[in-house]
């Protein structure tokens, strides 16, 4: 009985129970067949009790044997038809609550696909996992029991004290005052247990939260021979722990036994009491014996009705937080250029085609030209410029001040410049994944705010700096690039890649699964992967954010050379560490703190002698 309760309380209780109703009001005929089952059930039960009275004084006391038969076989039947609809209400609840949490964690699910990045940024993963967990747990559980429980109890309660109001108003004074002492004595014990179990939430993830940080950062805790310390950490955390649950308890376990005892002697008192009224002439045998049983019925509903209301607004809290997942800003997407494959026809006109061509086009639709073509098609080149950006991932610090630059189509373009001066930054901009403070970005001379951001994210291919593999073999991961890719065209990736010599020699090839985030490759071999996969879609822009860092030079300048095959006349942007990866760029930009300090080829900066220079020379280091 005693469940760890979490006590947490919505903030704005009105607001989210509306939005929780509006999930159930798609099931609104199920929920009002619900609603009726639990009221046949509660009233089932009450009725039952009440017809003691007649059958105590028409039946057994005359001695009406047949009437008694007829009496009783009534009485059953009423029960079995409580005990049914109780039944069947239970199991549709159960379809009810299923369904809505398994809609709310699609919604959810989709909503955090819509997300901007900057949510992300400023919430930790195990906030974000919790909404999944926990948090549709307490809704599925409340659904599931509270919310019939809670009808129940209120037509329990309310029949129960009509029925004894008109059995004995007299009487009913004791159970009033007994329910009132047990009324007290339950809000005094759960404000202090509320304390409690707060405290033990706090401390359980406390301890949650190191254990997952001892589980994700394994490797570095033994090869610092960290053991000792962070099993004595873990204890302290456990410990504190068990002490907040112990106190919590035991305050919260006194609640029942007190409630039980309380609800024993009310009846003993009702019994002695109404022994005397029935006696003195004051009441009847039946009136009795039906109204003790209301008595004994009455102190369970209270109980369960204070328990249920807490098991509700714990739900109504954590959908509370689901729902403020939902309901924060998606990502703006105003962009209403697409992109599409064409091909050429005969006449040398670009023509829109279904299949997947190698060449694609920006669709814009043609509001100024009324009248012709309802949208004109510009072949996709790779033409991207910057003009005046200024960006900040947080309105106090800029990271990007005023960056200007152009990329032709063909061109290959550099970044260099220490940690954090804000190259990986650049690139997160023409994807879109964060919104400039002014300036602008065109993609072959259209702002890439006009541009639908799916279309524009597929159009740049990209090898973002923490390479990520999903659960699956080889060929889904590079497949994942572009999803029609055939078998040989996933070969010929890898190839691009060199990625093709190592999966050759796996056991099951392309076929080999990859665990967890490709545990089971070097560091290298994945980053190879995720060249392979940014190969495949064959892009007009290529964007390598260190891409090359964990593989050696050599093959690396043997992925130069497939990638320079791949990309002719393309637009490729690269980020590296190893200058001899930069070389032969068309453009070389040294960016720093957010600024672009010097830009030319590599001849050219060598023989200004400036920042180039001094980390060509190791007159300067990177990092
Ligand atoms: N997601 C982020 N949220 C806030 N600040 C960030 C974020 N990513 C990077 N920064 C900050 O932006 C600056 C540039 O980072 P970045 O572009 O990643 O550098 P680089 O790729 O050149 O090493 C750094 O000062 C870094 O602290
Ligand atoms: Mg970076």
């Amino acid at each position: 009985m005693a469940r760890n309760v979490n006590f947490s309380r919505p903030k704005d209780t009105k607001k989210t129970l509306l939005q929780l109703l509006s999930y159930l009001g798609r099931h609104k005929w199920y929920m009002l067949v619900t609603g009726f089952l639990v009221a046949v059930s509660g009233m089932a039960n009450i009725l039952g009790t009440y017809l003691l009275k007649p059958v105590i004084n028409n039946y057994i006391i005359p001695g009406d044997i047949p009437g008694l038969i007829r009496m009783l076989i009534f009485m059953g039947l009423m029960y079995l038809a409580g005990a049914l609809s109780c039944m069947a209400y239970g199991q549709m609840m159960m379809h009810i609550s299923q369904t809505v949490v398994s809609e709310i964690r699609s919604d959810l699910f989709q909503k955090t696909q819509k997300l901007p990045l900057s949510y992300f940024d400023t919430h930790t993963h195990g906030e974000l996992m919790s909404r999944f967990t926990n948090d549709v747990d307490t809704i599925t559980e409340a659904l599931n029991g509270s919310f019939t429980m809670l009808i129940e109890s209120f037509i329990t309660i309310a029949g129960t004290f009509t029925m004894l109001l008109i059995l004995s108003w007299r009487l009913s004074l004791i159970v009033f005052f007994f329910l009132a002492v047990m009324f007290v004595f339950v809000r005094f014990n759960s404000a202090r247990s509320r304390k409690y179990f707060a405290r033990q939430q706090m401390y359980l993830g406390s301890m949650n939260g190191f254990v997952e940080e001892i589980v994700t950062g394994q490797k570095v805790e033994k090869v610092f021979n960290h053991e000792p310390q962070d099993f004595e950490e873990f204890c302290r955390r456990n410990e504190d722990y068990r002490q907040a649950a112990v106190k919590a308890l035991t305050y919260s376990g006194l609640t029942i036994p007190t409630v039980v005892s309380l609800g024993y002697v009310n009846y003993a008192v009702s019994a002695c009491v109404g022994g005397l009224f029935a006696l003195s002439g004051l009441t009847d045998l039946g009136t009795l014996a039906s109204y003790l049983v209301y008595v004994r019925q009455s102190t369970m509903p209270i109980n369960r009705f204070t328990q249920q209301i807490n098991f509700l607004l714990a739900a109504l809290s954590g959908a509370e937080r689901i729902f403020d997942m939902m309901n924060q800003e998606p990502e703006v997407d105003e962009g209403k250029v697409t992109l599409c494959n064409v091909k050429t026809d005969a006449q040398g006109n670009l023509e829109e085609t279904e299949s997947y061509t190698k060449d694609f086009a920006l669709k814009v639709p043609a509001s100024d030209t009324a009248g012709s073509a309802p949208f004109r098609l510009i072949p996709l080149k790779g033409d991207v410029r910057f003009h005046q950006v200024v960006f900040g991932y947080t309105p106090e610090k800029t990271v990007l001040n005023g960056i200007s630059l152009y990329a032709k189509p063909g061109q290959k373009i550099a970044f260099v410049g220490s940690t954090g001066a804000g190259k990986t930054t650049i690139i997160n901009l023409v994807n879109r994944f964060y919104e400039i403070n002014s300036g602008s970005i065109t993609y072959d001379g259209i702002d890439i705010r006009q541009i639908k951001k799916d279309d524009l994210r597929r159009s740049l291919s990209m090898v973002i700096q923490d390479t990520h593999l999903f659960t699956g073999t080889i060929a889904d991961n590079i497949r994942y690039g572009r999803l029609d890719a055939s078998r040989e065209e996933i070969i010929e990736a890898a190839k691009v890649a060199n990625a093709h010599s190592f999966i050759r020699r796996l056991p099951q090839g392309y076929d080999t699964p990859l665990h967890s985030d490709g545990a089971n490759l070097s560091q290298g071999q994945r980053q190879l992967l995720s060249i392979a996969r940014a190969a495949i879609s064959r892009p007009p822009v290529l964007i390598l954010d260190e891409a090359t860092s964990s593989i050696d030079t050599r093959t690396e300048k043997l992925i130069e050379k497939g990638m320079d095959a791949l990309m002719e006349g393309r637009t490729v942007f690269v980020i590296a560490h190893r200058l001899s990866t930069v070389r032969n760029s068309k453009a070389i930009m040294v960016l720093e703190k957010g600024e672009i300090i010097e830009r030319g080829s590599h001849e050219e900066l060598l023989e200004q002698k400036g920042r180039y220079y001094q980390l060509y020379t190791g007159q300067f280091e990177l990092e």
